[in-house]
């Protein structure tokens, strides 16, 4: 087995060339950290609001937060407003982001309406605007654009603006293989992901629907792409980046986690959000990510039913243990959240 090239974004060298998806809700600051040392090459913040950030709201600049031992790191911005696109991203370079990326894909509803995220795909000249903008801004960085492949099937506007973005200096495009419309259904087509490789010269990430190993090495290899980025397969599932990572190194495949494994890094991050969060707070939003972490564990359903019932940072906990006693259930084919953010 031979090893994956690096992906090099202007100077920047990432190996392995395999990036962690932005989740918004998700992949906070914490959560890269932890999930880095499986093998990431790339870690992508949640997006953030330029128009946020530029009011000065202390939740959205908390989420400009970079960990040293994660990097590099690319903070991630949506907007529709060249000018605020631009102070927006001056400022997140000033807190020491590796990259800044531009969203371009998000199709959630509340963002679209907005004019920004998979809207802006259905007007390229006001995203090459934002490109040009943000790039004369940032002065030291690489600036990065991450889209889908159009907003609607009969119009697919991806390479025309990749095109035009990249003569305004945009050193590298991550794309989703989808539309915007299309939410997450259907299945992301990688084959307009190897048209845009060979449509420009700078690096592209491509993104969809990896939920295995082999699947990463066959897009690569099929695509010609500089490097592969993975999201919801993660989920509860940061063994799934080692397996990916190991065959991007060319090294054999990892033995699967055992459940006590599981549960011991479900428990650490469960212990490192209430640290972070509170108690309150923390419980919340580890009831998404326990149930993931459950997934692959006998009685799941019923473990996290108890979970999302349970307020108390020690019920949790105990409830971990209970759950460390289950054997493993059936191995099945990891099912890919559908909800669109
Ligand atoms: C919960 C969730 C939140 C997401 N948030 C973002 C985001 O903030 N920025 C972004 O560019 N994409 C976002 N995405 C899209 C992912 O980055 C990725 O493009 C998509 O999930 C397809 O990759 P996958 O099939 O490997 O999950 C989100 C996806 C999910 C499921």
């Amino acid at each position: 087995m031979s090893s994956a090239r690096p992906l090099v974004i202007a100077g920047i060298s990432i190996f392995p060339p395999l990036a962690l998806a932005p989740m918004a809700g998700v992949t906070n600051a914490l959560f890269r950290r932890l999930f880095k040392p499986f093998g990431l090459g790339l870690t992508v913040s949640e997006f953030v609001s330029a128009q946020s950030i530029i009011r000065g709201h202390q939740r959205t600049l908390e989420m400009v937060d970079v960990y040293e031992d994660e990097r590099p790191t690319s903070v991630q911005l949506h907007g529709n407003d060249p000018a605020v696109m631009a102070q927006a991203a001056a400022f997140v370079e000033e807190c020491r982001a590796d990259i800044v990326d531009i969203n371009f894909g998000c199709p959630a509803p509340k963002i679209v309406k907005g004019g920004d995220g998979a809207a802006l795909l259905r007007d390229p000249d006001l995203a090459v605007a934002i490109c040009a903008a943000v790039r004369k801004a940032v002065k030291r960085v690489p600036v990065t654009v991450k889209m889908r492949l159009g907003w609607s099937s009969d119009n697919y506007t991806y390479i025309e603006i990749a095109k035009r973005a990249q003569a305004e200096g945009i050193d590298a495009f991550t794309l989703h293989g989808r539309y915007g419309q299309q939410f997450y259904k259907g299945q992301a087509d990688w084959s307009y992901i190897a048209r845009l490789k060979e449509a420009v010269s700078v690096p592209v990430i491509g993104n969809g629907d990896v939920k295995s190993a082999s699947d990463a090495l066959a897009r690569l290899s099929e695509t010609g792409v500089d490097a592969i980025m993975v999201g919801r397969a993660t989920l509860g599932n940061p063994w799934l980046i080692r397996e990916i990572a190991s065959a991007l190194r060319g090294e054999p495949k990892p033995a699967a986690p055992t459940v006590s494994e599981r549960i011991d890094f479900a428990r650490a991050h469960f212990d490192a959000m209430i640290e972070r969060y509170g108690e309150k707070s923390g419980v919340l939003q580890m009831r998404k990510h326990l149930g993931w972490y459950l997934k692959g564990i006998q009685d799941a359903s019923s473990f996290r039913d108890r979970i999302n019932h349970e307020a108390s940072p020690e019920g949790v906990r105990g409830l971990l243990e209970e759950a460390r006693t289950r054997p493993p259930a059936d191995e099945a084919a990891p099912e890919l959240l559908s909800e669109a953010v």
